[in-house]
């Protein structure tokens, strides 16, 4: 699988509420060609995509999502709190956003996110059989911190790109790959180890970094072997991604 240099982290997340469809809007009208994605699922199994346990930072509501039904939150605004033109957006579904990364020719990171309460395992089987309904194997990287949901992840499907995710990378991260057999290792390049890079290098997975936003302090890790870089702004890397009008509805050359 060809993995892309920049990935639109939570979509285009610093032009548009992250998560929504609207920032995966913007991701392809600003000319990339992946996003990551955070999806977990609703008290009543609703998978959606949503970073925190909680809607109360990125919605005119409060509550958590494990206490929610799908009926609920789509009474929510997810668009005012980062600009009133986004008013009246609302959370995406899990289907919805597939939906649209499908018609518009993307690849999607899509991170399972496990918060406090959560079911890795039947968040695990909810999205990766409804991601795999819709996209093809090398447009798909299903990557998370929580290492039960990738078990269960690779249980469903042998061929499956995943990405093994973490904070700092931690020793045992080898003995990880070998039992889930991952295509990427992804981590906060804020606490990056060149002993890890090396051993990353050596054994052909490939690194992601997130959530990256200061390519010139960024800039040496490139020569340490990182093959991409998870950003809320690819442009600040590549002037070719900058952002068009919203839904202009154009697409830039690739
Ligand atoms: O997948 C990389 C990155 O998204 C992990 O951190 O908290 O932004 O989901 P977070
Ligand atoms: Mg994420």
């Amino acid at each position: 699988m060809q993995l892309p240099r920049y990935i639109a982290h939570r979509g285009l997340s610093k032009h548009a509420p992250e998560n929504t469809l609207a920032a995966i809007q913007a991701a392809a009208d600003a000319g990339c060609e992946w996003v990551e994605l955070d999806v977990q699922c609703l008290g009543d199994g609703t998978a959606v995509i949503w970073h925190d346990e909680s809607v109360d930072r990125c919605s005119d509501g409060q509550g958590t999502l494990i206490d929610m039904t799908r009926d609920q939150i789509r009474h929510l605004d997810v668009g005012s709190w980062f600009s009133p033109d986004f008013r009246g957006e609302r959370m995406a579904l899990l289907d919805e956003a597939l939906s649209l990364i499908s018609a518009l020719e993307l690849g999607v990171n899509l991170e399972l996110k496990i918060n406090p309460g959560h079911d890795p395992v039947e968040l695990a089987n909810t999205a990766v059989h409804r991601a795999r309904q819709v996209l093809p194997l090398d447009r798909l990287l299903v990557s998370s911190f929580d290492m039960n949901a990738l078990e269960s992840a690779r249980a469903q499907d042998e061929k499956l790109a995943l990405g093994l995710l973490y904070e700092a990378i931690p020793r045992r991260w080898a003995s990880d790959a070998q039992r889930l057999r991952p295509v990427s290792v992804h981590a906060d390049w804020t606490q990056l180890d060149q002993e890890r890079l090396i051993e990353i290098q050596s054994a052909e997975l490939a690194l992601l970094c997130y959530t990256v936003n200061d390519p010139e302090r960024f800039a040496s890790w490139w020569d340490h072997g990182v093959s991409g870089v998870i950003t809320d702004d690819p442009a600040l890397f590549d002037s070719r991604y900058q952002r068009r009008t919203r839904g202009d509805g154009s697409r830039k050359p690739r």
